[in-house]
């Protein structure tokens, strides 16, 4: 915890710039949509092939149901497609599905896929693939605290701890991210993983999300891999730590 590990193990990614990206072709924002999932397949595996365990991936916010309805329905029919099109090939790279989010909002057929996908690939290892669907950070702050009252109907809110509530947010199970992207060229954090960012790394670039490409990756890595990581200490307890490690 206290020296840079040359490779992040979970990157998390808010895929920005679908609808920019086809604006400036003259192309329905629908179209930037299409473009933008197939770069989810690309960045999946150059993900796997440079051994990352962990890629977290911001699909749909809670917000942005307020866009107009043809497109948030595009959006939903793209998912469906993705899971219909892409889980097998992915399942046999091993790699892991998980949906994170409030998924009573979606149809039944979605939740439905959403299940099976998340089923028939949980023996998978080599990559856990989180894909955040109407998911918020406020949302799964609130929801964890929720299923902690839940569970521990005879404590009071004096006993909670970060780590109890750490222990029902969505990603529970996950490591917290190492890295941040953002493409598309905006500085924040649109209710993502809010209370798992807290000393994740971030990266912020104006290419377009179906820009981003595997050399685009290996730029944001290399970037990481300049970090300093120190978690509240000072650069010469970093550097003895690291000395003592090695
Ligand atoms: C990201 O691209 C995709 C989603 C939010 C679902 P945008 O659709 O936000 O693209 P811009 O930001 O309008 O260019
Ligand atoms: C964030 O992008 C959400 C996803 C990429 C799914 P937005 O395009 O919705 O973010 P804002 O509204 O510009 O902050
Ligand atoms: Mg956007």
């Amino acid at each position: 915890m206290t020296t840079e590990p040359a490779q992040p193990q979970h990157i998390a990614i808010i895929m920005d710039g679908n609808g920019r990206w086809a604006k400036k072709r003259f192309l329905p924002r629908t179209v930037g949509h299409v473009k933008g999932a197939a770069g989810v397949r690309r960045i999946v595996k150059a993900c796997a092939d440079r051994d990352i365990q962990y890629l977290t991936l911001f699909a749909f916010s809670t917000e942005n149901w307020r866009r107009p309805p043809e497109e948030v329905s595009t959006l939903m029919d793209l998912f469906v497609q993705y899971l219909q099109k892409e889980m097998a090939d992915m399942s046999k790279e091993g790699v892991r599905l998980r949906v994170i989010g409030d998924r009573s909002a979606f149809s039944a057929d979605l939740q439905a896929r959403i299940a099976a996908a998340e089923q028939a690939t949980a023996h998978n290892t080599t990559l856990h693939l989180t894909v955040a669907a109407n998911y918020g950070g406020q949302w799964d702050i609130l929801q964890a605290s929720r299923a902690w009252q839940k569970a521990n109907p005879t404590l009071s809110i004096h006993d909670l701890r970060e780590q109890d509530l750490a222990a029902y947010l969505s990603t529970a199970d996950l490591p917290d991210p190492d890295l941040l992207i953002r493409t598309g060229g905006e500085s924040r954090i649109s209710n993502f993983l809010l209370w798992q960012m807290a000393y994740t790394e971030m990266y912020f670039v104006d290419d377009y999300w179906p820009d981003f490409d595997e050399a685009s990756l290996t730029k944001a890595l290399t970037w990481f891999a300049s970090r300093v990581r120190r978690f509240g200490r000072t650069d010469d307890q970093v550097a003895n730590a690291a000395n003592a490690a090695s």
